[in-house]
């Protein structure tokens, strides 16, 4: 692949390994009165360059009034956050011949985020939405009084634990493609209930039971996800929100005891419960359940605010009258208990915090890891049939 390029001085010159690509730019201007159309633009650049080097070549070379955000050009300031072939995430982190091998037809789609209006072209409203939710959270530490005289003391492990949360880039890429926030435009959202494990983790801060028992009670907040994982998906930063949310409501629930209006931790001990009877999940259990037993009235209302959904399953046999009123056991009831059991029994809380990826820096786990490789490599070298084992070869 070549290409010639005219250089500043008029000459040409030619241009190794350059490519062609065709952009598909979603272009919206809320002051000219017209709806949203599509344009196509032909780029030409190498295959390994960004999707945003892409735009900014068809904005520098044939409409200067396509509108993207962008700073850092490496994902770092959370600036270009664009849809990319149906997919959320960063332009200036997406090579071109990586966006074009997920393209249906040969041309790259690229479409401001969603959730969020726009303000032009690819240029979303991060004010209305996204730093409204960031405000929310109070997203600042809020430490006990009076304050040490010098620096806060704080545990290795503990400030281990918040990298996670604390890599975030607010570039809006959860948001995008989160469904409760399609359905409910009031829920806190991914990122700011990432952003506010950075704080319930952090011991500085004085007001982890505060913090977790607003958004419990809030009725678009800590419960309002509905788990579809898309954050996790869309995070260029491996944040991972959903596990974040999953972490908050852990410590809401198991270490604060917070009970909220909303029914969040009654419906997680509902499906708790039900795996620990049954083994799965009893459906027709999970609404009377949730909202405090049969005989509540709470729950009577629930039933019938819920009576579509429930004949909908009943017609689709995903509940039958039999399996309501006799739900079977699964076989295995001793493993269940066992596993129940042996975490139950656990004096501390496992979580994987899967942003820390580089070994333990600990001398003593590093010497053991070492020796433990070591041996593996000498178990596996006197396995092997032919092996000079004094080193001399052969
Ligand atoms: S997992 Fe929860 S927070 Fe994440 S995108 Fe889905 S609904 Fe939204
Ligand atoms: S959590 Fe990830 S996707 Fe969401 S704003 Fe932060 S960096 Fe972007
Ligand atoms: S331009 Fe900064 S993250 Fe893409």
């Amino acid at each position: 692949m070549s290409s010639t390029e005219t250089t500043n001085d008029g000459a040409s010159t030619k241009v190794e390994g350059l490519q062609e690509f065709t952009l598909r730019l979603r272009r919206y201007d809320p002051e000219s009165g017209k709806p949203a159309y599509y344009e196509e633009f032909t780029i030409e650049l190498e295959p390994h360059r960004s999707v945003l080097d892409g735009i900014l070549q068809a904005k520098n070379d044939e409409d200067g009034s396509i509108g993207i955000r962008c700073s850092c050009r490496a994902a770092i300031c959370g600036s270009c956050g664009t849809r990319i072939n149906d997919k959320p995430g960063l332009a200036c982190h997406t090579h071109l011949d990586e966006a074009l091998k997920r393209s249906k037809d040969g041309k790259i789609t690229v479409e401001p985020l969603g959730n969020m209006p726009v303000i032009k072209d690819l240029i979303v409203d991060m004010d209305a939405v996204h730093w409204k939710k960031q405000a929310r959270v109070t997203p600042w530490l809020l430490p006990s009084e009076p304050l040490p005289e010098r620096e806060h003391i704080v545990p290795r492990e503990a400030m281990v634990d918040v990298t996670q949360s604390m890599a975030c880039i607010q570039c809006g890429a959860c948001v995008s493609d989160c469904l409760s926030m399609e359905i409910d435009p009031l829920f806190v959202g991914p990122a700011a209930l990432a952003k506010t494990y950075r704080f319930v983790g952090d011991p500085r801060d004085a007001r982890h039971q505060q913090r977790l028992n607003d958004l419990a009670q809030d009725p678009h907040g800590l419960y309002a996800c509905t788990h579809c994982f898309n954050c996790i998906e869309a995070c260029p930063k491996g944040v991972a929100p959903m596990s974040q949310i999953m972490r908050l409501r852990r410590i809401a629930s198991q270490d604060h005891h917070i009970v909220d209006r909303n029914n969040g931790e009654r419906h997680e001990m509902a499906i708790v419960n039900s795996v620990k009877k049954y083994g799965t999940l009893n459906e027709a259990n999970m609404i009377p359940d949730s909202y405090g037993g049969k005989l509540h009235p709470a729950s009577a209302r629930a039933m019938l605010a819920s009576l579509p959904v429930i004949t909908k399953a009943l017609l689709r046999r995903k509940v039958t009258p039999k399996s309501a009123l006799f739900h079977p056991k699964s076989p295995d009831q001793a493993q269940i208990k066992r596993i129940y059991r042996e975490v139950g029994e656990r004096e501390q809380r496992l979580e994987h915090n899967l942003y820390i990826t580089q070994p333990d820096e600990d001398p003593a786990e590093i010497a053991a890891h070492e020796a433990h490789v070591a041996a593996a490599a000498a178990r596996e070298a006197a396995a092997k049939p032919g092996v000079d084992q004094t080193g001399a070869g052969a």
